[in-house]
């Protein structure tokens, strides 16, 4: 692996940076020296160029939804059935796209999905994909199923912010010892993902006979853990280990009883991901989460379900204006970024595109998809008369078709 540090941090953490849109003119000016972008602007094009660097399983696993693939086609279909009434003469020389969350202060409402097992994509894997977004400036959410340890990472990210993703074990043991270790490496907030008891039926992993974990990525958050070191024989190698994790690592006997036992291992905030129903999220806060994140992961566990963007709206409504709502599944673009904050979220996770710029240039790709997002993110805010992330009010958006 490569000696990749991030270089010395041009920005430091909580110093405002310059405006995101920046970067468009910078391309225009490299552009008289005859330089273009390394990768496209487009973000929805990155799939197909990723398809071309990576291994067909490697694409599948990443790129790839349940079933038919009708769950993640709606998580797009659903964004662009709203459009953008933009607003116009509101002022907006100066944009300011901060939200606080928790009580900690994010530069844009923006964090790096949980994404298991990246080495998938890149050799660097996480450890690239954290210093790109600690470079930028976002969160970075790390799966439990990561390919490097949540200690190794936190000495990737630096001083940025991070949270943590838990995929609650059925051995107790081991699951109060994960999460025992998570506020001392640094990680301010636990995502719990309740919509994975068990994985969906992917054809397209199937088909290619292929899943990261079975090949030892993906599970090093298990096997630098002590409780989970005490449970494997003694020289039992990495399929002892795979062997393990297997056996332990889902948990569908979960029901919402057994979240005030999480709340008793950590006094970090918690918020229940993959929440589709108004009425899964007015339980989990009843049971002591402290936010939620709308999302059907992407598409990738059921197939023929509700665009989470669709589902939004009725979540953010059952909660309350003071709840923090994150969202994702489908966003692209910063004006699709517009469009959930409009319909009631306070932040998204951005997933599969910075996957594919950290197949495509590592560090420096994951690093260029953030950068573009941001930009466009604070076009849109301009195009659409929106100074701060308050201004991005539920009348900016409506259904497609005539206005009456
Ligand atoms: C995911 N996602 C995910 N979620 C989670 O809570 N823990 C995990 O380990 C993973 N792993 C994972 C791997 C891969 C390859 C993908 C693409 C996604 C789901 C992720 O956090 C997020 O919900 C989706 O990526 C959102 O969909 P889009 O916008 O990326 O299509
Ligand atoms: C996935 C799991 C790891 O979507 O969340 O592959």
């Amino acid at each position: 692996m490569s000696e990749q540090t991030g270089g010395t941090r041009a920005v430091q953490a909580g110093t405002p940076r310059p405006p995101r849109a920046e970067m468009v003119r910078d391309i225009y000016l490299a552009g008289i020296s005859g330089q273009r972008p390394k990768l496209s602007t487009d973000l929805t094009t990155l799939e197909e160029a990723a398809r071309a660097v990576l291994e067909p399983h490697a694409h599948a696993y990443i790129a790839g939804d349940a079933g038919t693939g009708t769950t993640g086609h709606v998580n797009r279909e659903a964004f662009e059935r709203w459009r953008l009434l933009p607003r116009m003469w509101k002022g907006v020389s100066e944009r300011d796209m901060s939200v606080t969350l928790f009580g900690q202060r994010l530069d844009a409402p923006v964090l790096l999905a949980p994404v298991a097992a990246q080495t998938v994509a890149h050799p660097e894997g996480e450890l690239a994909s954290v210093r790109a977004a600690a470079e930028v400036g976002l969160p970075f959410v790390l799966s439990s199923f990561s390919s490097h340890s949540m200690e190794d990472v936190a000495k990737a990210a630096g001083s940025e912010p991070r949270w943590y993703q838990l995929y609650w074990p059925n051995d107790p043991e081991v699951a109060e010892s994960l999460v025992r270790r998570i506020a001392p490496a640094g990680y301010a907030a636990i995502v719990v993902t309740v919509d994975n008891p068990t994985f969906g039926y992917r054809p397209c992993d199937m088909d290619t006979a292929y899943i990261p974990f079975v090949h030892g990525q993906g599970i090093a958050n298990f096997t630098s853990d002590p409780a989970f070191q005490a449970r494997l024989p003694e020289g039992g190698g990495t399929m002892a280990a795979v062997g393990q994790w297997a056996q332990i690592s889902s948990n569908p006997t979960l029901t919402w009883d057994d979240l005030p036992r999480l709340r008793s291992w950590t006094d970090l905030p918690i918020l229940i991901k993959g929440v589709q129903h108004p009425d899964d999220a007015r339980k989990a806060l009843a049971s002591g989460a402290d936010g939620v994140v709308v999302s059907n992961h992407g598409g990738r566990q059921l197939d023929g379900g509700v665009a989470a963007l669709d589902a939004l709206p009725a979540v953010r409504a059952a909660l309350g204006p003071d709840v923090p709502v994150l969202m994702d599944s489908g966003v692209r673009t910063g004006t699709d970024v517009v469009k959930a904050l409009a319909l009631g979220a306070d932040a998204i996770l951005f997933g599969r595109p910075y996957l594919y710029g950290l197949a495509l240039d590592g560090q420096a790709g994951v690093e260029h998809v953030l950068r573009c997002l941001l930009a466009d993110l604070d076009l849109a805010m301009t195009l659409t008369g929106s100074r701060t992330i308050a201004d991005i009010t539920r009348d900016l958006v409506v259904p497609s078709g005539p206005l009456t």
